[in-house]
């Protein structure tokens, strides 16, 4: 997708031109004369409002553009980057219905920079699609170009674009590991494909195979793979700046597929535990997007992955496990594997950069689901700087945080029978929380986030 501003006039297939709730005409340098009256005209007919991701679409063939899309933005003092990226989403779908390849956003006729950012991010966003199928599409049209008219502010237009650009390609190349199929995204497949980023961006990657990890004596990572044919990875990837003088760390859950292990998961859909990479992948998703960036902080991504399956070697109920850190684990439920990976990995990650602050991101538990749905996802910390940053964060780009506690005393249920800990608890409820508290466990006084993605 090509993705350009500019401040000379162009043209393209359609224009694209922002209204806001109670405007009664629209003057833009991108509109004919008699297009502008039509629009008028629609407006004092109440066909066109201005509302909020409202999208009116307006065929001109006797005009260069061919079409012109009236896009709702709702009230003037009520603008932000969510209606913008929810209302170009809907954009979007007039775009491919109407077959239509190139667009031109007029940005003077917004309010600030990230304005036409966040129509370039929804446009990205929306435009995602990914399936196997093999039907002809030859009649398809795609979308191959967002040009964005900004005369004046060029320049901001400009570097905000770029970023919204690269955090939707970010977003879009973690939704690609992630919807694609167990069969074809292993542990070695996904650990290929952060190399491959690494190479493409000019960042660090180390991948630890299994020898490496017996070598670390990570038991607990180790004993959620024995049941598998394919070899677990423990991926990393190291951005730096050379002006840095903080490292963050993100870690996320790299289960390319859950059965359960011996606890074996009921049979109804279980074919969407092929989600359960989806924290890794957000993770990876995100050095994609900050390798381009370039922020003026180093950030290491860590992905323990691995398949949690059924066999004669597997991990059972009751094993006892030792994770990197000398902690002994009953592991009472192999389906509560993600911690057991987690663990390892946050240990390693603590161990080897000692980073300031680390965020993992995990589908850790469907009671997370059971608690916030699919719209939110749970965060819990102490530290209250880290959970408001995240909550913020979650707020800019609608990726929304709700914060759930992290008691100590939750930690009692986690008490092992044989082992210091165990991996699941009595019927004491709090399942998010106590899947939470046993993260805390391997982290030491690092300050750490735990971000529970299962529903979002
Ligand atoms: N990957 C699942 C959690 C999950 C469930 C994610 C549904 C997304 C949708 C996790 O490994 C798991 O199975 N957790 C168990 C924990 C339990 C055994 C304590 C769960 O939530 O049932
Ligand atoms: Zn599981
Ligand atoms: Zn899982």
């Amino acid at each position: 997708m090509k993705i350009t501003v500019t401040n000379t006039l162009q043209s393209a297939d359609t224009i694209v031109l922002p209204l806001f709730e109670g405007q009664e005409s629209i003057s833009s340098k991108l509109l004919s004369e008699q297009d502008a009256t039509t629009i008028t005209a629609w407006i004092a007919a109440k066909k066109v409002s201005g509302k909020a991701k409202e999208v009116f679409f307006l065929p001109t063939p006797l005009s260069a553009s061919q079409s012109v899309i009236v896009m709702g933005f709702g009230k003037k003092e009520d603008c932000n980057n969510d209606t913008v990226r929810q209302g170009a989403g809907n954009v979007q779908k007039t775009l491919k219905t109407q077959k239509i390849a190139t667009v031109l956003f007029d940005a003077d006729l917004t309010v600030c920079p990230q304005c036409p950012a966040a129509f370039v991010e929804g446009v990205l966003l929306g435009n995602y699609s990914h399936d196997l199928k093999t039907d002809d599409r030859s009649e398809a049209i795609e979308l191959s170009e967002i040009a964005i008219f900004a005369e004046t502010a060029t320049s901001d237009v400009q570097a905000a674009v770029e970023i919204a650009e690269i955090c939707a390609n970010g977003a879009n190349f973690a939704r690609d590991l992630s919807n694609a199929p167990g069969n074809k995204m292993t542990p070695t497949i996904l650990a290929e494909e952060a190399v491959k980023l690494a190479k493409e961006t000019g960042i660090k990657s180390t991948i630890l195979g299994e020898k490496e990890m017996e070598e670390l004596k990570m038991g607990s990572l180790l004993a959620v793979s024995r049941g598998s044919e394919e070899e677990a990875k423990l991926i990393v990837l190291e951005y730096t700046h050379p002006e840095a003088t903080k490292t963050i760390a993100m870690v996320g859950k790299g289960l390319t597929f859950d059965a359960g292990g011996i606890s074996l998961k009921p049979g109804a859909g279980m074919w969407e535990m092929i989600y359960d990479m989806c924290g890794g992948a957000a993770v990876l998703g995100g050095m994609h997007a900050i390798a381009r960036i370039k922020p003026k902080v180093n950030v290491i991504a860590v992905v323990p992955s691995s398949e949690n399956m059924p066999d004669g070697k597997a991990v059972k109920p009751g094993d006892v496990v030792t994770a990197s850190n000398g902690k002994t684990i009953e592991v009472l439920n192999t389906d509560a594997e993600g911690r057991l990976i987690l663990a390892d990995a946050l240990v390693y990650t603590v161990n080897t950069y000692k980073p300031d602050r680390m965020v993992d991101l995990a589908t850790l538990t469907g009671a997370c689901i059971v608690a916030l749905g699919h719209l939110l996802g749970a965060v819990m910390s102490k530290s209250d700087e880290l959970v408001a940053d995240l909550t913020k964060a979650g707020d800019e780009t609608h990726e929304r945080l709700w914060r759930m506690p992290l008691n100590d005393e939750f930690k009692e249920f986690l008490k092992g029978n044989t082992a210091d800990l165990a991996n699941i608890t009595g019927p004491v409820g709090a399942g998010t929380v106590t899947a939470g508290c046993f993260l805390s466990g391997f982290v030491g006084d690092t300050e750490w986030a735990h971000l529970d993605i299962a529903g979002t």
